[in-house]
């Protein structure tokens, strides 16, 4: 009997940990944007949150994620995280993942909001990094396809049945599956500011909206407080960890820009510090992370000192990093149960595309790539119960519309407006004129490049609309009432 054929669009822990469990009994393929090394869970320093120790436990972790998403969160999907958390990192560990050890045990982090150090981490701050190409090297029985922009999910009547794809040479190529698993992270580079890949700009979210699939919490999107900041522009990620080893947020005169804001100071939710740099950042301060109380700095943190050396930080003199914050994280997504289902039959989506309600209006730190791990399992767990015939492959598909010259704005244009309207900061105003200015644009498919600037504007749309409907601030969606100037 044909195997049932199984699409996984990205290639980042949330696709690779369902196409190792698929791969043996299923014909697996995974489309994926750029190379299969770009993706945000590559990038990811932090590590992995997880209650693995004696003194900790699923339900003080599920507090932890609560009280940072500010009970927001939909409580069995928080519950499915927690607890499934240790025992995905145990069948991890049995399968040879190394983490970070100190003294022949588990060497656990703190981050910001967590009530005690439940960070798992690999090679320092290169978590993310050791753990994808760990599954990567395991993923034998794969079909790859790189460097394809998926523009369609195909669907008959109400079933979704494959995806089409441009490559680089707009060239357009369509596969066709019993199940179809978007896997393509968030939506970081809509903004000007961000630590995400190059590739992240919302394509999974748009594909779902298209083809009529439900999306939720669209509104709140995390800023991390701490980007390396040099001459106007940010170089990626200082991790959190660096804060969790016990460096400090201060002014250029030295002053601690968390003293009075939060009981947790540098560790409060990053909601809370995001919100605080930008408005001492809008003031004219500079803000640095100090870090000479943080141990062996070098060792535990190879990558960030690599790209402190790379742009010539003087950090071992000065002990100081400069900051600001930026785009990070999307706590809403494709909304989707606890396996992963989307309100289209045969479409999931796992990770950061998916809205399971495990965030709530903030993530809790070094949550995201436990989730990835957690729901990733999950699909596949509903796949495999959940056999199903193989479908006919439909003879004609529906050809993508395409519009001679379409209007579309520069893609550099369009970010700098998303920032000023969808940013830390938000107003009635700049939303309401944020979507007069997208209603301008076209929306087309006849190249990668157009494809990518379309999937923008439709997320950019849905993000102002959620944003303009939540009237009261929350999390991460932070709104101010009257005209700002
Ligand atoms: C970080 O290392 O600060 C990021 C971790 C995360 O986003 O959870």
């Amino acid at each position: 009997m044909a195997k049932e054929r199984i699409i996984i669009i990205g290639s980042g822990i949330a696709g690779c940990t369902a196409a190792l469990r698929l791969m043996q009994e299923y014909d697996v393929t995974i489309i994926t944007k750029g190379s299969k090394e770009e993706s945000n869970s590559m990038l990811a320093q932090g590590g992995v949150a997880a209650a693995m120790t004696k003194n900790d436990s699923p339900k003080k972790h599920f507090s932890d994620t609560f009280r940072a998403g500010c009970y927001h969160n939909k409580p069995l999907a928080v519950r499915e995280l927690t607890t499934s958390g240790p025992i995905v990192i145990q069948k991890l560990i049995a399968a040879g993942m190394s983490f970070d050890q100190e003294n022949d045990e588990l060497a656990l982090g703190l981050e910001g909001a967590h009530q005690m150090p439940r960070i798992l981490h690999a090679g320092g701050d290169q978590t993310g990094k050791f753990l994808t190409t760990f599954l990567q090297n395991q993923l034998t029985k794969i079909n790859w396809h790189e460097h394809l922009m998926a523009t369609e999910i195909i669907k008959d009547h109400d079933q979704a049945i494959g995806v089409c794809a441009l490559d680089t040479k707009n060239q357009l190529h369509t596969f066709y599956g019993e199940h179809i698993i978007l896997a393509t992270g968030g939506l970081g580079q809509l903004f000007p500011v961000t630590t995400n890949a190059r590739t992240i700009s919302g394509d999974g979210l748009a594909l779902a909206y298209i083809a009529g699939a439900k999306l939720a919490d669209m509104e709140f999107i995390q800023f991390h407080p701490t980007l390396l900041y040099l001459n106007g522009h940010c170089y990626g990620l200082i991790s959190e960890a660096v804060r969790g080893e016990g460096a400090k947020l201060i002014r250029k005169d030295g002053t601690a820009v968390m003293e009075g804001v939060h009981s947790s100071l540098d560790l409060a939710p990053r909601d809370v510090v995001s919100a605080t740099l930008s408005q001492e950042i809008e003031h004219g301060e500079s803000v640095f992370l100090e870090i000479s109380a943080v141990k062996n700095f070098e060792k535990r943190f190879p990558a960030i000192t690599a790209s402190l050396d790379k742009h010539q930080v003087p950090f071992r003199e000065t002990k100081r990093i400069p900051v600001h914050p930026g785009a990070h994280f999307l706590m809403g997504g494709v909304r989707t149960d606890l396996n992963g289902k989307t309100s289209i039959s045969g479409l999931y989506a796992i990770g950061e595309v998916a809205n399971t309600g495990v965030h709530g209006a903030n993530r809790l730190a070094s949550n995201s790539l436990l989730e990835t791990l957690v729901f990733g399992e999950k699909v596949a767990d509903y796949i495999e119960s959940h056999p199903v015939k193989q479908r006919n492959q439909p003879v004609s598909v529906s050809k993508p519309k395409l519009l001679q010259s379409p209007h579309l704005p520069e893609k550099q244009k369009l970010q700098e407006k998303i920032g000023e309207a969808l940013g830390i900061t938000r107003t009635e105003e700049k939303l309401t004129e944020f979507l007069s200015w997208l209603e301008s644009f076209d929306t087309a498919n006849n190249s990668f490049e157009e494809a990518e600037i379309s999937h923008m504007l439709i997320v950019a749309k849905i993000i102002a609309t959620s944003a303009k409907k939540r009237t009261e601030s929350l999390g991460a969606h932070r709104i101010l009432k009257g005209v700002i100037k």
